[in-house]
């Protein structure tokens, strides 16, 4: 006899049973994409969260995230299939360093990514995601002084897109650190009609030579709009399951990064897997908690961000 468990119908009776909602980011594995309620990029994560009426948010993405959906909706139980799934970009700005270095330039405004800890939203001004960061930037005065925290790759590049001399903190995505330019040129040389679409999170050098730069959502609203037949995408793989899904007739080619085994999976989005995500369902773990007085000092900046994207 066959006990094997179907994961896809028991995670749909799960959700129903217990009025649970399950969010995925685009980086996460394709069957985590197909059971998902809503799937998106920061912004609209973020959103998500903050409007259902679930009792139960699955976030099927890393800490920060989750940890954001807890900041603004406490009152509900808010999941996270491993709870070691971080992000580098969110480990290189740890909020006692970065208190230290906003003391030192008290009249600059700090706009901080989502890609960070409450500890570093606490101490942020404004959050921004890679969507909405240049309205985010335009809506604060042209005079005043802004940190960018804790991406340099994305910051500078929103310096430049913006003219503002922004004071960056020098934090980097290790997924879109190490595509290489090299190697993405001679794919371009063998595929001369594909257009070459990156994520902001990526080094200035790779980001000269694409025709699109976005979030992720961005970039998946792009590949459908476009009439290229060819695509080089330069972010992490799990977008490229709704590119194919939405675009049957065209070509995407994961954008090869510099290390040997020619991987740019994120290590930490890819600690979610389907088993996790129905083993956390059924037990009602790892849950995020939050220090209450931490949560509403980091939910001032989600919210401000949250109205100036409305
Ligand atoms: P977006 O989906 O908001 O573009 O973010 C990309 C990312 O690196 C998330 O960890
Ligand atoms: Fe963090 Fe980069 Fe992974 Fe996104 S892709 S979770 S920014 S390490």
């Amino acid at each position: 006899v066959d006990v094997r468990l179907d994961l896809f119908a028991e995670i749909e009776r799960l959700k129903k049973e217990k009025n649970a909602i399950v969010l995925a980011h685009y980086y996460q594995e394709p069957d985590i994409q197909d059971v998902a309620d809503y799937i998106g990029d920061s912004l609209g994560l973020s959103q998500q969260a903050a409007k259902t009426d679930a009792d139960i948010i699955v976030f099927a993405g890393v800490h920060f995230m989750a940890e954001t959906a807890k900041i603004l909706s406490p009152q509900k139980k808010v999941l996270l299939p491993d709870l070691k799934a971080g992000c580098s970009l969110a480990d290189s700005a740890p909020p006692e360093l970065f208190r230290k270095f906003k003391e030192k330039h008290p009249d600059h405004l700090v706009i901080s990514y989502i890609n960070c800890s409450a500890g570093i939203k606490a101490l942020s001004d404004i959050i921004c995601t890679s969507s909405n960061a240049e309205k985010i930037i335009e809506s604060v005065p042209k005079d005043q002084p802004i940190i960018f925290a804790p991406d340099r790759n994305l910051g500078a590049y929103l310096a430049k897109k913006t003219g503002r001399d922004m004071l960056l903190w020098n934090g980097a995505c290790m997924v879109h650190e190490i595509f290489s330019l090299e190697k993405i040129t001679k794919l371009k040389i063998r595929h001369p009609k594909a257009k070459v679409i990156a994520h902001p999170e990526c080094e200035a050098a790779v980001l000269e030579i694409a025709d699109y730069i976005g979030s992720t959502t961005g970039l998946l609203k792009f590949s459908q709009k476009d009439d290229a037949q060819e695509y080089i995408v330069v972010t992490e793989t799990g977008i490229l399951h709704q590119m194919q899904k939405e675009n049957p007739g065209k070509t995407f080619i994961p954008a090869p990064p510099n290390n040997a085994c020619a991987c740019n999976d994120c290590p930490h989005m890819k600690l979610n897997t389907l088993e996790k995500l129905y083993l956390c369902m059924e037990y009602e773990q790892p849950e995020i908690t939050m220090n209450e007085q931490l949560r509403i000092a980091a939910k001032k900046p989600i919210e401000r961000m949250l109205e100036i994207s409305a």
